[in-house]
């Protein structure tokens, strides 16, 4: 075992050199301890479930961290008792020690380094809580902090009920919802995060609290944007609403000048707001793919109503396009299913970044795809490299949550550049191109007054600052809603992965 591995261990309180000086007859590490605590929720490496939970990230560099142990906790109570665990082995740890660390896991759907992962700490894996109880007017699912969206969709197409969920298979409500949440209905409803009506939350304490808009309003809004520091989720009382089938699906054309042009002109289209139409949901998918070199572009175009090819899409549908497309009229759970089959099921090496822009004529939208197609050259040796840039509205809001946006807005962009590759060495080189493109881009807006600051977390990496991108107001509102609810700053510096609020 390396040295620095071992001052991992340490850090971590993993090793029991204290427990036998201090002559305490307890278990000689954290993980037994919460192991003789709380029976049957530890896994260790070698383990079949500590595998499989290894094996479920999205990105190899989650998976290539590997935990000390994973906690898989079944019940809110279990994640209070593991909380004050943590807590106490962090008072009885000679002050030479600190509080053993720990990563908080959903759907493992972040794509960088130790947002959801943790070397030699301890992995809470909350996908064991997934239970879905619908209130009995059926207004309200309450849905388990660590559910999977496409196993809740399941369970309420029979009602012809929905939430706003994640479009692709596998992805948590935890950092989904925590971060804000792009759904299908979001031209409609808004952000998955302003649809919210309350947070069983397990604070810093190891106390069980229910923040609502009545009771502890300060937290029920912070976490509304505010990610993982403010406690572990537990259960989230998310609105339903209804829904029966839908049309939706995926149309490629061929990668030609013509085809951008239409595109950029009917983007900038249907971006307009006297063209909005609540039911639609879309983005444009240009793409990059190694071996061999090859452009692509294509749209996901979803609509919440059973029409085939609606007047709103006419001007994408009617570009001459590659047969056979996915559209077809289908519930909610398998239109998710289908999109997941298009889409890798992992990545390796992967590098994303994201931004905001107001909309504007079809020719910023030509320029934008101009400069990523030229930086995309200068990257097009890397070996595996699968570069997307996805082009898609952001979702209006009524300003019920920590994003810091304006409410009402229907004419934002959001687009992120996605970089997968096979190689470690090849990090610097992907992400400095990237990190060219958008500056460019960045650029570009800002020259135009398009530019909007904000970034949206859930796409962001970790070298961005979604929360600063809040606004200083909101920031300061979220550290003393921190102060407050986690005074001694656990989720600062226990849970290190993520976007902290204190940095
Ligand atoms: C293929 C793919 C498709 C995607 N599609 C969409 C989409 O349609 N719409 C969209 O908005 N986003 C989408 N995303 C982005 C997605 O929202 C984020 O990756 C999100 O963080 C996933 O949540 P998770 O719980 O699965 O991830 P995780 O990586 O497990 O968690 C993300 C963060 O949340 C924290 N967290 C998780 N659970 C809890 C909890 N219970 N309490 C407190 N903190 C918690 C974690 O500590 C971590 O920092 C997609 C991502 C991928 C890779
Ligand atoms: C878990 O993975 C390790 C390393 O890949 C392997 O040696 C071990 O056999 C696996 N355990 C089980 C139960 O599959
Ligand atoms: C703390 O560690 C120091 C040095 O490692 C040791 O001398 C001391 O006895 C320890 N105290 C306790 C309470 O374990
Ligand atoms: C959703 O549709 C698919 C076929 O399109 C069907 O097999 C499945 O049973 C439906 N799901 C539910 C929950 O009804
Ligand atoms: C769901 O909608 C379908 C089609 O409109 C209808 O036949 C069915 O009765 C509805 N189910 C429920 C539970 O409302
Ligand atoms: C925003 O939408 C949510 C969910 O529909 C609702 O509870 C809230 O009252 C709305 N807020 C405003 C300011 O309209
Ligand atoms: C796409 O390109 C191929 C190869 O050049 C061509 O045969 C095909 O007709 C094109 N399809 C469309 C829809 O333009
Ligand atoms: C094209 O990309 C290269 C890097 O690969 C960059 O140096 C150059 O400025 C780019 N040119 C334009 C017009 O975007």
């Amino acid at each position: 075992m390396s040295r620095f591995y071992l001052h991992l261990l340490r850090l971590a309180g993993f090793l029991p050199i204290l427990a036998v000086a201090a002559g305490l007859k307890r278990p000689t590490n954290i993980c037994q301890r919460i192991d003789a605590r709380i029976p049957g929720r530890i896994s260790y490496p070698g383990d079949s479930i500590y595998n499989d939970s290894q094996s479920s990230y999205y990105t190899a560099q989650e998976r290539d961290l590997s935990p000390g142990c994973i906690f898989r906790p079944r019940k809110t109570s279990e994640v209070s008792q593991f909380v004050m665990l943590i807590n106490a082995d962090g008072r009885e740890s000679n002050a030479s020690y600190s509080t053993p660390q720990f990563a908080i896991r959903g759907g493992g759907h972040t794509l960088f380094t130790g947002a959801a992962n943790i070397a030699g700490g301890i992995t809470v894996d909350m996908r064991a809580m997934d239970s879905l109880v619908l209130s009995q007017d059926r207004k309200i699912a309450s849905v388990g902090g660590g559910a999977i969206w496409s196993h809740i969709y399941s369970q309420l197409v029979p009602y012809n009920l929905t939430v706003l969920g994640g479009r692709v298979p596998g992805i948590a409500v935890g950092g989904f919802v925590t971060g804000g949440g792009v759904n299908f209905l979001s031209r409609r409803h808004g952000w998955s995060c302003d649809n919210i009506y309350g947070y069983e939350v397990v604070l810093a304490s190891g106390e069980i609290i229910y923040a609502t808009a009545n009771s502890h309003p300060d937290l029920w809004l912070a976490l509304k944007g505010g990610s993982n520091n403010f406690g572990i989720v537990t259960r989230f009382d998310v609105a339903t609403f209804p829904q029966g089938l839908m049309w939706g699906g995926v149309i490629r054309y061929n990668y030609t000048k013509s085809v951008l042009d239409a595109q950029a002109q009917a983007f900038s289209d249907f971006m307009d707001p006297k063209n909005f139409d609540d039911a639609a949901d879309m983005g444009i998918i240009l793409g990059f793919q190694n071996p061999g070199g090859v452009f692509s572009i294509a749209n996901s175009l979803w609509y919440a109503k059973p029409i085939v090819n609606p007047p709103t899409y006419q001007s994408f549908t009617s570009i001459p396009s590659l047969v056979p497309n996915t559209f077809s009229i289908n519930n909610v759970s398998n239109l998710v299913l289908q999109f997941g089959k298009i889409l890798p099921p992992h990545l390796a090496r992967s590098f994303q970044l994201v931004y905001s822009f107001k909309n504007s004529a079809a020719a910023l939208y030509s320029e934008l795809i101009q400069v990523w197609e030229n930086g995309t050259k200068g990257i097009a040796h890397i070996e595996g490299l699968q570069l997307q840039f996805l082009i898609q509205p952001q979702p209006p809001t009524n300003g019920t949550n920590s994003l810091g946006l304006t409410p009402g807005a229907t004419d934002v962009v959001m687009s992120v550049i996605t970089a997968a590759y096979t190689n470690a060495a090849d990090d610097n080189v992907v992400r400095n191109a990237i990190r060219a493109i958008v500056d460019q881009h960045v650029a570009i807006l800002r020259t135009e007054g398009l530019y909007n600051p904000f970034q949206y977390l859930n796409y962001a990496d970790i070298s961005q600052d979604p929360i600063g991108s809040y606004g200083p107001a909101i920031k300061a509102r979220l550290h003393a809603v921190s102060r407050n609810y986690d005074p001694d700053g656990l989720f600062q510096t226990a849970v290190p992965g993520g976007f902290k609020l204190f940095r």
